[in-house]
């Protein structure tokens, strides 16, 4: 067997449940405890492939939200009209077109779970993992509202603490939350920003 189970407690409870993948119990953990996404919001999902973090946000948005999705990778289509996907790079897109493009001022929460490829080789991942954190810092300065709430995957690397203080100065409450649905031999962890300056 390879460094992880491949059909662990959660990818099976995943499969039974309906749900594209296991993330799906990270956020729902992440909005269990913390409350980031209210009924009605507006929401980019950033490295939303294959589409899980966006069935539970589509759930509690509801009818009268809107759900932005964006991967670099093809994402299987949602049947409900007010779910949108765009296949690009987060680190080329710009999220005042995309506001533009569907009418809206701002987003009322952004969530990212992007995770750069790993090359193996410690100063590559870490330049990676640091030019998708400028990027989604970007767009939270520009694309997320004041008062505004934040989900983002970041890893427990050489750049963690930096980036944590950079989001200090950004919102009003951070939270530093690893999910029991995180595997405990991954770095990952989510920074919950709550309420945007
Ligand atoms: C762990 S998966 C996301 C799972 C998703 N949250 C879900 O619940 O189904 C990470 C995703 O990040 C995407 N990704 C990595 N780098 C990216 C980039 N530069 N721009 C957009 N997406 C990216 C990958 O293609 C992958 O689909």
């Amino acid at each position: 067997m390879g460094r992880f189970p491949l059909r662990d407690t959660f990818f099976l409870k995943a499969k039974r449940e309906g749900f594209r993948a296991r993330s799906a119990y990270k956020l729902l953990e992440i909005q269990r405890r913390f409350h980031p996404i209210k009924k009605g919001d507006r929401l980019l999902d950033l490295g939303c492939s294959p589409g899980s973090f966006i069935q539970v946000a589509r759930a509690i948005v509801g009818e009268e939200g809107f759900i932005v999705g964006v991967d670099i990778l093809d994402t299987q289509p949602f049947s409900s009209k007010n779910i949108v996907i765009l296949k690009m790079d987060v680190c080329k897109m710009d999220v005042r077109e995309i506001l533009e493009r569907f009418g809206f001022d701002f987003f009322d929460v952004i969530t990212s779970d992007v995770s750069p490829n790993i090359s193996g080789v410690r100063e590559v991942d870490e330049e990676n993992r640091k030019n998708v954190y400028e990027a989604i810092k970007r767009i939270i300065r520009s694309g997320l509202r004041k008062g505004g709430n934040c989900v983002i995957k970041s890893f427990f690397t050489e750049s963690f603490s930096s980036i944590k203080d950079d989001l200090y100065r950004i919102f009003k409450e951070l939270h530093v939350f690893k999910p029991q649905a995180s595997r405990k031999t991954s770095p990952e962890v989510y920074l919950v920003c709550l309420n945007k300056n």
